[in-house]
């Protein structure tokens, strides 16, 4: 039996060789992830060995509760060009769920989402719920980030407790019809953008314009964790002066690349994403099927 070590860094291989973009961050490659989803206490993991010693392929399904509240969650890789072990992955996935009892609802979870993958679970009758791509922009290019132009009447407001509440009020305006908005307390919005030891409060800043509050971003080490500018104050150039000062602000503290999720069902946020220079650099999904629309498996 391989020890937990080398059978963790033979699985890390493989996660750095499905990566349509190697030189893009996903949270496959990242080892803890990977210790979590293949490690933690109650999983089941297979791997598929090549000739060669490398992995050509590997899933861990864990089974979280039951009945109605019931979670199996399940995670796989596939070696590029070795698609044809998705037969015998499958198979294995399938007994798993099936020994998760009476747990209704099973949940894929890919940090590395390629069409092909897409393809595979719908073809087990899973339904893709969520998906986002991971955009990064290089700071390090001088030349690239241009100078911060202020629409007229703006107050940048620097992170404090005022901040924070014109911030939420924005929020509230900018996501309440993004689908999926789950309509939380201050506090609660506060404790998960604001709560960690990432939290940035130097590169976050809110906006307004004419004395009310219209626009804000919030960072963490590395990252542009939310934007938002109120529908009132759209197309003037808001939220690219906002994000513009917080990656000048990010490159000074050192930030060489900058990265962000964005929906795939938010054409407006990519749409400005792009028109800000930042590139794809990968995908993430989460798919879900009810137990009892099962599919059987072929083999
Ligand atoms: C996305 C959002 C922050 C853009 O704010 P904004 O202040 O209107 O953006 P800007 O005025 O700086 O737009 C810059 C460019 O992005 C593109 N863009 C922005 N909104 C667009 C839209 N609705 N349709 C098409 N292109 C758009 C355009 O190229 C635009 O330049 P132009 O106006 O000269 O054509 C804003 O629409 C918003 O708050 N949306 C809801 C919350 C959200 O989705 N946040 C981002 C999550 S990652």
């Amino acid at each position: 039996m391989p020890d937990i070590a080398s059978e963790l860094a033979r699985i890390l291989e493989l996660a750095q060789a499905q990566l349509p973009d190697p030189a893009g961050w996903s949270l496959v490659v990242d080892p803890s992830w990977l210790d979590r989803l293949y490690f933690g206490p109650g999983i089941s993991r297979m791997v598929q060995a090549l000739p060669t010693g490398e992995l050509g392929g590997s899933a861990a399904v864990s089974v979280a509760g039951s009945g109605d509240g019931g979670v199996i969650t399940v995670t796989s890789m596939l070696r590029p060009g070795f698609e044809d072990l998705w037969t015998t992955q499958r198979a294995w996935i399938e007994r798993q769920v099936a020994d998760g009892g009476s747990t209704i609802r099973v949940r894929v979870v890919s940090e590395c989402l390629t069409d092909g993958e897409t393809g595979r679970w719908a073809t087990a009758g899973f339904d893709l719920v969520f998906e986002e791509l991971a955009l990064e922009r290089d700071l390090a290019d001088t030349e690239g980030l241009p100078e911060v132009r202020w629409p007229a009447g703006s107050t940048v407001l620097e992170w404090s407790d005022s901040a924070a509440a014109a911030s939420f009020e924005v929020y509230e305006a900018a996501f309440r019809d993004r689908p999926g908005f789950p309509g939380w307390s201050r506090s609660e919005w506060l404790e998960r953008l604001t709560g960690d030891a990432d939290f940035v409060p130097e590169t976050s800043v809110c906006v307004l314009l004419d004395g009310v509050p219209a626009g804000f971003v919030i960072c963490s080490r590395g990252w542009v964790d939310q934007v938002g500018v109120a529908p009132a104050h759209r197309r003037i150039g808001l939220a690219t002066a906002i994000v513009t000062e917080a990656t000048c602000r990010m490159r000074a503290a050192g930030t060489r690349v900058a990265r962000l999720h964005v929906n795939a069902n938010n054409p407006e946020a990519r749409a400005t994403w792009r028109h800000l220079g930042w590139r794809e650099s990968g995908r993430r999904g989460r798919f879900e099927r009810a137990q009892t629309s099962k599919v059987q498996c072929p083999v």
